[in-house]
């Protein structure tokens, strides 16, 4: 019946918290599709048994009857005080994270996510958790508001500028799921998506030992420069308002922007070449291009000088 129902509702259950969280989920749903057939078949009836019959009808004097209002006050309370209060022992659960859980720190920003682990690795967009172990998230933003949102974790939660949230989980078993953003951030939100990649633990040191002697964000230094521009292009969310294919979006297309004049805001027109897109990638706003808004956030500290480069070399191949 509960496998059944989660169908409907939500994605495989990935974390310890899950199998818990859905029993509490489909009952507060059981409950309340009990209770909305039961009501709405009691007016239907009501509606028909006590209609006006004719013009001189006069319907029947109702007085109160204790017995019924006190059933109708003290079963409702009773529901309402149990789910409370299963809820609060879950709600407790989901807020205290064990005292050995594995500490990475979550910057969100206008619009993707960095993921910082305790050996300097550094991953955007993809989260690396070791499977079976207890996972604490620090988080904060660069910017507005954003939403760490795991459905198949069963976990949300807000991070804010100026200030850490946190929230922890085992995931399961190894395995991929999707990571959201559910807090309204601008344009681009709904683009800012990502992934966890839960491994086993051997899977996930050996990871994290490539990722910290540069690995470059995921992006394999032994590839040509142009291919490491395209996996940086798609982890760091480049691809949310620029488009490869010369469609519009937030921002320019890179199709055959390489080499173009492009007029600016101010009206002066300027050669995209190395020095333009490297500029643009670390002070977006020093040079907006005509019709666009000046939204794109600064890679400064994201971006290293290799990787910018592998990232200019990529958008030469753009014509
Ligand atoms: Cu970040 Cu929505």
């Amino acid at each position: 019946m509960m496998n059944f129902l989660n169908k409907f509702f939500l994605p495989p259950a990935r974390s310890n918290f899950a199998a818990d969280y859905d029993k509490l989920f489909n009952f507060i749903h059981i409950a309340s599709f009990i209770l909305l057939v039961a009501i709405t078949v009691t007016i239907v009836v009501f509606v028909i048994k006590y209609r006006r019959r004719s013009e001189y009808d006069v319907p029947p004097i109702i007085t109160d009857k204790k017995w019924m209002e006190i059933t109708w006050t003290v079963i409702p309370l009773f529901l309402v005080l149990f789910i409370f209060g299963w809820g609060f022992r879950d709600y407790m659960q989901m807020n205290t994270p064990p005292e050995d859980a594995y500490e990475i720190h979550v910057t969100a920003r206008k619009w993707l996510w960095t993921f910082n682990y305790a050996n300097g690795a550094k991953s955007t967009g993809t989260l690396h958790v070791p499977a079976g172990k207890p996972v604490k998230l620090v988080m904060q933003s660069k910017d507005v508001i954003h939403s760490f949102y795991v459905p198949a974790f069963r976990v949300k939660r807000d991070v804010r500028p100026n200030a850490y949230s946190s929230l922890w989980f085992t995931a399961m078993k190894p395995d991929t799921s999707n990571l959201f953003c559910a807090e309204y951030c601008g344009t681009g939100h709904s683009g800012m998506t990502g992934k966890v990649v839960a491994q086993s633990p051997e899977d996930f040191n050996s990871w994290l030992q490539q990722a910290a002697s540069g690995g470059g964000g995921g992006a394999s230094s032994g590839k040509p420069l142009a291919a490491q521009g395209k996996a940086l292009f798609e982890q760091n969310a480049c691809s949310t308002c620029h488009s490869l294919d010369g469609s519009v979006k937030t921002g320019p297309s890179f199709k055959g922007v390489w080499g173009s004049k492009v007029t600016l805001k101010s009206g002066k027109s300027v050669t995209v070449d190395a020095n333009y897109v490297r500029e643009s990638i670390l002070h977006p706003q020093a040079k907006i291009v005509q019709g666009f808004p000046p939204v794109m956030p600064t890679f400064q500290g994201t971006l290293d000088d290799h990787q910018i480069n592998a990232l200019i070399e990529f958008i030469k191949k753009q014509q």
